[in-house]
């Protein structure tokens, strides 16, 4: 039984863990890792890992905005994912087509805004045809943002700002002197988005994977041996209490 201290009950968790509801992450980002070992494990082909990996988003995703987190980046494709095989890079494609489908209804529903990280245009066009979609029809809604993170680097994103920053300056609508952190985040994908509070990465993995490079400068860094088609809600509720836990300082002092 999870107790909330607004004196809410939620008990569909198995563990025992009061979370501060005053100090919920507004941004949680995940690496969803571990869909691949997860299948091979069950002598699945690794499709099947991401196919089961796709019930564990629609899960987290409900339980996330049960909590009011309000924003949940997923990093569903890497720029250095073109290097698997073909097969399995179409099989993410129309698992993410096939989410979006059966999904956006729902979504739009519970207020849910989806929203894209990363270069979409070389997607395939269903896909690409998919996410405007579903971006155009959620685009008013103030419910929980959900990023999906798509054909995304970091260095990717960084290089991409700095061009578009570049393109300003040449074009007078920028002085040198304007330049600083803040700005700067405006020719990121996640212009507008607060910085994620906490990185989740399952199945053992501790690395960051070109995963928001300049977003996560103080972000709290959770890991767990799970793979991420068993990751359960209770692990979303004990990541969030370890985060409660830790002293974060933004390289400060302690008061
Ligand atoms: C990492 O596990 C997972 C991915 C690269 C893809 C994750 C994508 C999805 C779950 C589907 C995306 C769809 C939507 C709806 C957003 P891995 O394959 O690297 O696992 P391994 O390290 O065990 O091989």
């Amino acid at each position: 039984m999870i107790t909330f201290f607004k004196g809410e009950k939620v008990d569909e968790t198995e563990n025992d863990l009061s979370l501060d509801m005053e100090n919920i992450p507004k941004h949680i980002a995940i690496i969803m890792d571990g869909n691949g070992r997860w299948a091979k494990k069950r002598k699945l082909p690794r499709t099947m890992g991401h196919k089961a990996g796709v019930e564990t988003i629609r899960r987290i995703l409900k339980e996330a905005d049960k909590l009011g987190i309000k924003y949940m980046t997923l990093y569903a494709f890497s720029t250095e994912n073109w290097k698997r095989p073909k097969e399995e890079v179409g099989a993410l494609m129309k698992l993410l087509v096939q989410y979006l489908r059966q999904e956006i209804n729902e979504l739009h529903k519970n207020g849910v805004k989806i929203n894209v990280l990363g270069d979409i245009s070389m997607l395939p066009e269903e896909c690409i045809i998919e996410i405007e979609k579903a971006k155009e029809k959620t685009n008013l809604n103030t419910g929980i943002t959900m990023n999906i993170a798509l054909n995304y680097g970091g260095r990717d994103e960084i290089i991409r700002g700095i061009k578009l920053l570049v393109e300003d300056a040449k074009n007078e609508k920028i002085n040198l002197s304007d330049i600083n952190e803040h700005m700067f985040e405006n020719y990121l994908y996640t212009k507008g988005i607060p910085d994620p509070d906490i990185i989740i990465r399952p199945s053992g993995e501790q690395r960051l994977s070109n995963f928001l490079l300049w977003q996560c400068a103080y972000s709290e860094f959770w890991y767990s041996d799970i793979c991420w088609p068993d990751f359960k809600e209770k692990d979303l509720h004990q990541a969030i209490y370890d985060f409660q836990h830790r002293d974060r300082r933004f390289g400060g002092i302690k008061k």
